[in-house]
C-alpha cells in the first residue's frame, strides 16, 4: 500500500515541476511580447502597470517553482535524516521548515523583481495589516504555538496511548501537526484535538515504551478461599498473550461486597494499545480457570430474615417458658403436654419500668404470667392510685376479664423492665376442656382477689364476688 502511494506522489511531483518549469521558460522567453501586448491594450507605451503585471506573473511562477523546490528539499532533508540517523521528524517541524524556507525564497524573489518596494517599511508601518492578520490568525497562531510547545515539551509521541479532556477521548497518537493532535480511538475513529485545546486540558499519557498497568475486576462467592482464588487467577493471567512477564500480575481483594468478595487483578500489557483485547482475554481465562478450580463468581444475593411475633416456641427459649408456666400454681394440675401447648400459645412482651400493661376499664381477652420482673396492681380510690398487690415472677394477672368477659378491674404497671407471657382465650379454653377442675381452683383465687378489691371500694360483694358466682360466670363464659 505504501509503495504505490509514494510512487504516485513522486510522479505527480515530477509532472507538476515539469509543467511549472515549462511555463516559466515560456513566459520568460516571451515576456517582452506579453508586455508589448498589454501596453498596446492599455494604449500607453511604456506602461508601468503592464510592467507590474508581468513582474507579478513572474513572481507567481517563481512562487510555484519555489514551493516545489522547498517540498523536494524537505523530503530530501528529512528523508536523509531518517535514513541515516533514524530520526523521524514530526509533521510540525517539517511544516515549519517548509513555511520558513518558502517565505525566504519568496522574499528574495520579491526584492529581486520589485527592488523599489521597501518590504520592511511595508510590514512595520502597516498597523491595519497587523491587526487584520492578528485577528484572522488568532486561533491558527494559538494552535501553532501550542503545537510548538507540545513539540518542545514532548509530553507524548506518536504511538503513545493518550486520554484527553473532559470527554476523555482515548486512542493512539497518530500525528501531531501544527494545528491538531490526531488520535485513533479503539473503535478506529480518528479524533482531532486542536493543539490550543489540548494545551489547556489534562492529558493522561501511557507511553509506548513504558509498562503501563491495567486493572481488571472480578468477584467470587464468600465461600471460595481467597488464597486459592489469588493463586488460580495469577497463574491464569500470567500465561495470557500480551501480559508482560517482566512483572508478575497482582491479584488482591478490593472489597468485601454485598454479593461476594470483590477482587482486582493488575497486570502490565506489553503493548498497551491492545489493552481492550487483553482485558477481555484475561476475563475469559479467569472464567475457565474458575471452572477447573471449582471457584464461583458471585451474583446478587440477599439473605432475608423474617421476624415473627415472639411466639415462645420459636424463640429458642421454649423450655424456660414451659418451666415458668408449670411453676404457676393454677397450672400445676396440667400435664406436661398441656403446659407445653400453653407455652407454644403464649406470646412474650417486654415492658419498660413504669409502662402500663393493663388499664382498668379496658376490655380484655387474655391473661398474663410475669416471666421476668415485677408488676404493681393499682386501683383508683377517690381519684388517687392505691396499690392492691405487687406481683413477682411466676404470678399471674388479667385472669378476671379473661374468664368473665368483664372489663379490666385494675391497672397493672411494670415496676422494672418486665417480661410477661400473654395467654389468650382460645388456649385457656383448650386447657379448661381437658381440666374442668382448673376452673374451680381459679374461681377461688379470683374470689380472693375480688375481696381484696372490694375491701377498698364501695362495691357490694354480691354473687359475682363469691367463688361459686365466679365459677358459674366462668363456665357460662367458656360454655363449659
Ligand atoms: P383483670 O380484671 O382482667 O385486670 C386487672 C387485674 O389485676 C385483674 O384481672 C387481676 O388479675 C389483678 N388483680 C386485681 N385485684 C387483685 C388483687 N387484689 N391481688 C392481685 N391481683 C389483682
Amino acid at each position: 500500500m505504501v509503495r504505490p502511494r509514494s510512487t504516485n506522489k513522486l510522479i505527480l511531483f515530477l509532472a507538476a515541476s515539469a509543467a511549472a518549469l515549462l511555463a516559466a521558460y515560456l513566459f520568460w522567453s516571451f515576456d517582452a511580447d506579453v508586455k508589448a501586448l498589454l501596453e498596446h491594450r492599455m494604449g500607453a507605451s511604456p506602461s508601468p502597470s503592464a510592467d507590474t503585471i508581468v513582474k507579478a506573473i513572474k513572481l507567481f511562477l517563481i512562487g510555484i517553482i519555489g514551493y516545489l523546490f522547498v517540498r523536494a528539499l524537505n523530503a530530501l532533508f528529512f528523508g536523509l535524516a531518517y535514513q541515516l540517523k533514524r530520526i523521524d521528524a514530526p509533521t510540525l517541524i517539517r511544516n515549519i521548515f517548509t513555511i520558513v524556507a518558502f517565505t525566504i525564497l519568496f522574499l528574495i524573489a520579491f526584492t529581486f523583481l520589485f527592488p523599489e518596494v521597501n518590504l520592511g517599511a511595508l510590514f512595520t508601518t502597516s498597523a491595519i495589516f497587523g491587526v487584520i492578520l492578528g485577528l484572522a490568525l488568532q486561533d491558527t497562531l494559538g494552535n501553532f504555538f501550542a503545537g510548538i510547545s507540545l513539540q518542545a515539551d514532548r509530553p507524548f509521541q506518536v504511538g503513545d496511548v493518550i486520554t484527553v479532556g473532559a470527554q476523555r477521548h482515548t486512542g493512539v497518537v497518530e500525528e501531531i501537526s501544527w494545528r491538531a493532535i490526531k488520535i485513533r480511538t479503539f473503535t478506529n475513529h480518528v479524533v482531532l484535538i486542536a493543539n490550543s485545546n489540548a494545551a489547556k486540558e489534562p492529558i493522561e499519557v501511557c507511553p509506548r515504551d513504558n509498562l503501563n498497568a491495567r486493572v481488571v475486576f472480578f468477584n467470587t462467592l464468600y465461600t471460595d478461599s481467597p488464597a486459592k482464588t489469588i493463586h488460580v487467577v495469577r497463574e491464569a493471567v500470567r500465561e495470557a498473550d500480551n501480559v508482560s512477564d517482566k512483572i508478575t500480575p497482582i491479584v488482591r481483594i478490593r472489597n468485601l461486597g454485598d454479593n461476594g468478595v470483590d477482587y482486582e487483578v493488575k497486570y502490565w500489557p506489553e503493548d498497551y494499545a491492545k489493552y481492550n483485547d487483553t482485558d477481555a482475554l484475561i476475563r475469559q481465562r479467569i472464567w475457565y480457570a474458575f471452572r477447573r478450580a471449582g471457584l464461583n463468581f458471585a451474583f446478587p444475593t440477599r439473605t432475608l430474615y423474617v421476624e415473627r411475633p415472639s411466639r415462645i416456641a420459636r424463640d429458642g427459649d421454649g423450655s424456660a417458658v414451659v418451666e415458668r408456666l408449670s411453676a404457676v400454681d393454677i397450672f400445676a394440675p396440667l400435664s406436661a403436654d398441656e403446659t407445653s401447648m400453653l407455652a407454644q400459645a403464649a406470646v412474650r412482651h417486654v415492658f419498660a419500668p413504669g409502662e402500663t400493661v393493663i388499664r382498668a376499664g379496658d376490655p380484655g381477652s387474655s391473661m398474663f404470667v410475669v416471666h421476668k420482673g415485677k408488676v404493681r396492681v393499682q386501683v383508683s380510690e377517690n381519684g388517687r392510685p392505691r396499690t392492691v398487690a405487687t406481683l413477682n415472677e411466676g404470678d399471674f394477672f388479667g385472669e378476671m376479664a379473661l374468664f368473665t368477659g368483664e372489663p379490666r378491674t385494675a391497672n397493672v404497671l411494670a415496676l422494672e423492665e418486665t417480661e410477661v407471657l400473654e395467654i389468650g382465650h382460645a388456649a385457656m379454653k383448650r386447657v379448661f376442656d381437658t381440666n374442668p377442675d382448673l376452673v374451680e381452683s381459679l374461681s377461688f383465687i379470683m374470689a380472693e382477689r375480688r375481696q381484696g378489691l372490694a375491701s377498698h371500694t364501695e362495691d357490694d360483694p354480691a354473687s359475682t364476688h363469691s367463688s361459686a358466682g365466679i365459677l358459674s360466670a366462668i363456665k357460662r363464659f367458656f360454655g363449659i
